[in-house]
């Protein structure tokens, strides 16, 4: 039996088709294409589910993460510590600011930035703000984080495009701190569009104001106040989003429900999984396993495309391997090895125990 990584089929199923395709004829008929009602009541309730004071939806999460960066003056000549394990755009913004990135190393069980580089990356490098990643949904460690940059002014931009629904270690919900926290919508994230759209939540109305400023041209009641930009996000997105809110939080439980079943069906598999702390704080956007050495994970990889199984390299390279970002300075020992090492196994809210058993059996007839 073959199984997919990502299943679209039953995300986007025929009910859902024609629930969106119901909207989006409102939306054509109304000629409310950019900033409408959706737009109004998703940004209402996500916050509310984030446990954020406001939501603001941008055009996609890479703008979110810049105009986070702005809304802390990160300009020219300014220094922005990111974490060494992440998508591309976590670096990507910094220098669209002007600005210069420096990594952290991570936590080598999870890919998660590491306070004790921070510090000492912080020691050496003047910096204005800090972008720790939820990586793969897995909760950063951000009451640390913000001990170490509270005394010393630094903004922090958490990076949560993988990690909606997900909790931080005391059990609040991810975005419901006092940090900016930025989200994708991809087609692939937990919670997609069906294109690109993305958001960025704010602890006070002063935030709030500024980035609504940013994302709109620099628009303010007054006039305009600064140099923004256009990242409004589409009114068809928005009415997306706002449907597949809905059905989001069970979805969420289904990936937990299946990480769990993994972890009980993996442990005593040569694999290295994440600590079990993070089964009921994760998002679970990704499951990701380790293998001893680049060759092993290369070689399951092998193993699960000829069993039909999906499966995918999330991060094949550490940020500072990937040629522009060779000449950052930072810390990044750990990241390099982590994403050696790391594949990460089929997750989506449908994945069914008939799928997980032949996963399991496959990853079990390797290492026999
Ligand atoms: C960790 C991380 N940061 C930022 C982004 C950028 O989001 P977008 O593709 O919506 O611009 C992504 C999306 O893949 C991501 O996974």
């Amino acid at each position: 039996m073959a199984v997919g990584f990502y299943n679209f089929k039953e995300l986007h199923n025929e009910q859902l088709q024609k629930e969106v395709m119901e909207r989006f004829e409102e939306i054509v008929k109304n000629n409310a294409f950019v900033e409408g009602k959706y737009n109004t009541s998703f940004e209402r309730d996500f916050a509310k589910m984030v446990g954020a004071k406001r939501c603001l939806l941008t055009a996609n999460g890479t703008d979110a993460l810049e105009i986070g960066l702005q809304a802390f003056d990160v300009g020219p000549g300014d220094k922005v510590a990111i974490a060494a394990i992440s998508f591309f755009a976590t670096a990507e913004c910094v220098v669209n600011r002007g600005a210069t990135p420096v990594f952290v190393d991570v936590d080598e069980q999870t890919g998660l930035m590491d306070p004790e580089s921070l510090k000492r990356v912080l020691s050496n490098h003047k910096v204005k703000a800090v972008i720790p990643v939820h990586i793969y949904g897995l909760p950063a460690p951000i009451e640390e984080i913000e001990k170490i940059c509270q005394s010393r002014g630094i903004g922090i931009v958490e990076d949560g495009a993988q990690s909606h629904g997900g909790k931080y270690a005391n059990g609040n919900p991810i975005g419901s701190s006092n940090n900016l926290v930025t989200y994708s919508f991809y087609p692939t994230k937990n919670l997609g569009a069906f294109g690109d759209a993305g958001a960025i939540t704010a602890p006070t109305q002063e935030m709030t104001d500024k980035i609504q400023s940013i994302r709109n041209h620099g628009r303010s009641p007054e006039g305009h106040k600064l140099y923004g930009r256009n990242s409004r996000c589409d009114h068809m997105q928005a009415a997306v989003l706002d449907l597949k809110l809905q059905s989001f939080p069970a979805q969420n439980e289904n990936r937990k429900a299946i990480a769990k079943k993994y972890f009980e069906a993996l442990k005593d598999t040569p694999l290295e999984l994440v600590p079990e702390k993070y089964l009921d704080l994760s998002s679970w956007h990704l499951f990701p396993v380790r293998l001893k050495t680049k060759e092993e994970k290369y070689a399951l990889k092998e193993h699960l495309d000829k069993n039909k199984i999906g499966s995918a390299l999330f991060y094949e390279k550490a940020m500072p391997e990937e040629k522009p970002c060779q000449n950052l300075e930072g810390e990044k020992e750990k990241a390099l090895t982590f994403a050696a090492q790391t594949l990460c196994l089929p997750m989506n809210p449908f994945v069914t125990d008939d799928e997980i058993a032949e996963v399991v059996k496959a990853v079990k007839s390797f290492f026999s």
